[in-house]
């Protein structure tokens, strides 16, 4: 079902990825490592969960993992036996989780090993063991996924210090779907409920307001199809659970930030500004203004085009709006 608000998990079901499933293909059958970027709901675990099931690959979601250990206690159990094995020998031989994850990885060489929210595990060791899998099983195929900040923008953006320098995978960016592509998505996940009628009208509308987001197009559809909710109210319902996830997504982008800040700038460009606008708004060095503009680019929150800044997704401005001081 189109409306499902599960990632999707088969090619049946993934609509309008023809194009980036083929390039993964090819780029990990070439041998490359790949990350899969893009925005929030713009379908990225269900890219790589339907190419690693398709591919009788491993799919590992690390939302909430503390550490290597946790990935390491994943792969083991992908593998198969052991994880009990292991956690003994951890106790009496004292091996590290580093050595253990390094087996693990091991353990699953031959298969496509598909690594979501890789961003969750912030340890630098990571990159270690990530490289001595590279040099020690040659041809090991890793798919990364996540947001950008952390872990991630590490692997992609790799120091001449990083372990991982001159081992940067390959990226795929996944975009919103273009007005046409979003209309034809409505109707046809409309059509897998004969008894709900979507007009012609509120397809404009719906894609007018959520702008190609496949996530936020299939929460409407899903209020509207499964809960049964009018239009009107399923668009307010979309708007408001996405603003929640948004609210959220960005207090945590701006820990151990300069809040007060990346909130001015935020609001300023929410409606869309020039460079030098921002500047004699927040009445700033331009350094800080720079290095604030680059984080919120680079995060994929805000979009930049020759000096021109503008927040694209309707529900991270409508997130904005709430963000408290
Ligand atoms: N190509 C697609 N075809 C049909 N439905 C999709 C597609 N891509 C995503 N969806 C639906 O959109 C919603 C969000 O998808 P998904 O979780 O894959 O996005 P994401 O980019 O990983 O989101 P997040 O940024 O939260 O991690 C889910 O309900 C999923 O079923
Ligand atoms: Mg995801």
């Amino acid at each position: 079902m189109l409306f499902s608000l599960r990632p999707k998990e088969s090619l049946k079901e993934l609509y309008n990825r023809n194009e980036e499933y083929k390039e993964l293909s090819r780029l990990t059958n070439s041998g490359l490592w790949v990350a899969v970027l893009g925005k929030r709901m713009t379908g990225k675990t269900s890219l790589i969960k339907t190419f690693a099931k398709e591919n009788n690959g491993i799919y590992i979601n690390l939302l909430g993992a503390k550490g290597i250990e946790d990935l390491a206690k994943s792969l083991l159990t992908e593998s198969g036996p052991k994880l009990e094995e292991v956690t003994v020998n951890l106790k009496f031989l004292q091996i590290k989780w580093s050595m253990v994850l390094e087996e693990a990885f091991q353990n699953v060489k031959d298969k496509i090993i598909v690594l979501d929210e890789v961003q969750e595990i912030s340890s630098p060791q990571l990159l270690k063991i990530l490289k001595s899998v590279w040099d020690k099983y040659s041809g090991i195929r890793v798919i990364f996924s996540g947001s950008y900040v952390g872990v991630l923008r590490r692997l992609l953006e790799p120091t001449p210090t990083s372990p991982l320098y001159g081992r940067k995978p390959a990226t795929i960016t996944l975009k919103p779907f273009s007005r046409e592509m979003s209309k034809n998505f409505l109707i046809s996940g409309f059509q897998e409920y004969p008894q709900t009628r979507i007009g012609e009208d509120e397809v404009e509308e719906v894609v007018e307001m959520l702008n190609g987001y496949v996530g936020w197009l299939t929460y409407y559809g899903n209020f509207r199809c499964e809960r049964k909710l009018s239009h009107k109210e399923a668009l307010e319902e979309t708007l408001k659970e996405g603003s929640k996830i948004m609210l959220s997504e960005l207090n945590n982008f701006l820990k151990n930030r300069k809040r007060e800040l990346y909130i001015k700038v935020l609001r300023t460009v929410r409606t869309g500004a020039r460079w030098s606008e921002i500047k004699r708004e927040l009445n700033i060095n331009s350094k800080v203004l720079n290095d604030i503009l680059k984080n919120l680019t680079s995060a994929m929150i805000v979009e930049e085009d020759e000096g021109y800044y503008w927040i694209e997704d309707p529900i991270t401005k409508e997130a904005i709006k709430k963000l408290r001081q």
